[in-house]
């Protein structure tokens, strides 16, 4: 199974908050998420500076595209973003232009799975070609107490997986959660408090990076 990647998600309201924990932990960073919090306070420029600091990172533009998808992506990928996601809501003809613009460019959509989405519509993101979904306990489900990933939220990351999606699992992960995933081919982790809050944003995403390591070491490996 291939060791997951770690996305440091940037959701704060201006880009000096953003960059100094990013300035610190970015060693330790696979994907750098401009959230959608900083992409509607900053708009694109920040997906632009950002890209203009860390020219050799994945960039994911969290622009939770719904409507437009054409418009929203082009604004997105001209400012360098690698990926840009897409609600689950959005009609399937939204992310099939937007899946199009990726592929005219070399780039990648990420499908968002909010409430409501069903396996139905995951076979036909599937038949369109969308290879990437992010499942996630949203911040309100966090703020109503439930706090840790279920059986079910694993089962369904197998799920997604056997059907050929790469899956991005998000919303409050602290490194104490990844041991749970352990067997689960999640292709990345997101952190944003955890890493944007914590005193050493460095330290805290080297503790993911550790426990990720841990957790997915090889078999047989010591
Ligand atoms: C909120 C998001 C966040 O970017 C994502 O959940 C990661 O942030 P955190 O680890 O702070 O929950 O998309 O819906």
């Amino acid at each position: 199974m291939e060791r997951p990647n770690l996305q440091i998600a940037l959701d704060t309201f201006d880009l000096p908050t953003a960059l100094g924990p990013l300035q610190k932990a970015h060693q330790h960073i696979d994907v750098i998420e401009v959230g959608t919090i900083l992409c509607l306070s900053v708009g694109m420029e920040a997906v632009r500076i950002i890209r203009s600091l860390y020219p050799e990172k994945t960039i994911l533009a969290d622009v939770r595209i719904a409507e437009a998808g054409s418009i929203i992506s082009k604004m997105a990928y001209d400012a360098g973003a690698d990926w840009v996601s897409v609600v689950s809501g959005a009609a399937p003809d939204t992310a099939e232009v937007v899946l199009k613009e990726a592929r005219s460019r070399g780039k990648d959509v990420q499908i968002e799975l909010s409430d409501g989405w069903t396996w139905d519509m995951a076979r036909k993101w599937a038949g369109l070609g969308i290879q990437q979904v992010i499942t996630h306990r949203s911040r309100d489900a966090e703020a109503k107490g439930e706090l840790s990933w279920s059986q079910q939220d694993i089962d369904t990351v197998h799920k997604l997986a056997e059907m050929g999606f790469k899956v991005t699992v998000t919303g409050g992960v602290k490194p104490a959660d990844i041991p749970r995933f352990g067997g689960t081919p999640v292709y990345i982790f997101i952190a944003g408090r955890a890493i944007v809050k914590a005193d050493d944003p460095a330290a805290a995403a080297k503790a993911f990076q550790d426990v990720i390591e841990q957790t997915y070491l090889p078999q047989g490996a010591v």
